[in-house]
């Protein structure tokens, strides 16, 4: 089987709905890792919840970027890890990792890539005043939310949304849509292995 890493720095709503999605749909693929950032994060008690191994570093206690993520690759190396998806990890990959994981680092993103890249997007169209913004997924590249995107979905934002309002809409339809591109970007890796 695939074996499948997701890195998340806050709640971890999508992490959750890719482990469920992962265990209940017919797919040669696990969820084998979980690496988190922050230690006090809430992604870490529903991994455990759900039985996901996990590891969790303070990169700021590293030397370098560098060393944090040698770190991080020499524990995705050591659970043989095919596949790395970003879910909610708020920070910029490096080359540590993008040189061992070539087109196979995936993220999501609140928003239309290329319009509110960044860490607040579903903010920044709000209050931008946008009337649709959406999700995007992508393949990491050394850019901050740039890289070859493999699917998006708009969410309408209506005159009386607020941004909580927004972000359920917004979070709902990252549920549903992640999960199901990563199944099928796995199916198309294990043609290509075929
Ligand atoms: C998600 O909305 C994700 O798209 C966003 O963080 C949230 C994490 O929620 N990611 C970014 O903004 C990346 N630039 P979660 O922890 O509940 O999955």
């Amino acid at each position: 089987p695939v074996r499948l890493a997701v890195f998340a720095s806050g709640s971890g709503s999508n992490f959750e709905a890719i482990v469920r999605a992962f265990q209940t749909d017919q797919i040669n693929a696990e969820v084998a890792l979980l690496v988190c950032d922050r230690p006090d994060a809430f992604v870490l008690k529903r991994a455990e919840t759900l039985g996901v191994p996990s590891v969790a570093f303070r990169p700021k206690s590293f030397d370098s970027k560098e060393a944090y993520e040698q770190e991080v690759l020499d524990h995705l190396l050591g659970a043989s890890i095919d596949l790395v998806v970003l879910a909610g990890y708020m920070r910029i990959v490096g080359n540590t990792l993008l040189k061992a994981y070539p087109n196979k680092l995936m993220n999501i993103h609140p928003s239309l890539l290329p319009r509110y890249p960044g860490k607040q997007g579903i903010v920044d169209a709000f209050e931008d005043g946008a009337t649709q913004t959406g999700v995007t997924v992508h393949i990491v590249d050394e850019g901050i939310d740039t890289g070859p995107i493999l699917a998006q979905e708009t969410v309408a934002i209506e005159p009386d949304d607020t941004i909580e309002s927004l972000e359920r809409k917004i979070h709902a339809v990252e549920h549903e849509l992640f999960p199901k591109v990563i199944q099928t970007y796995i199916k198309k890796l294990q043609k290509e292995h075929a």
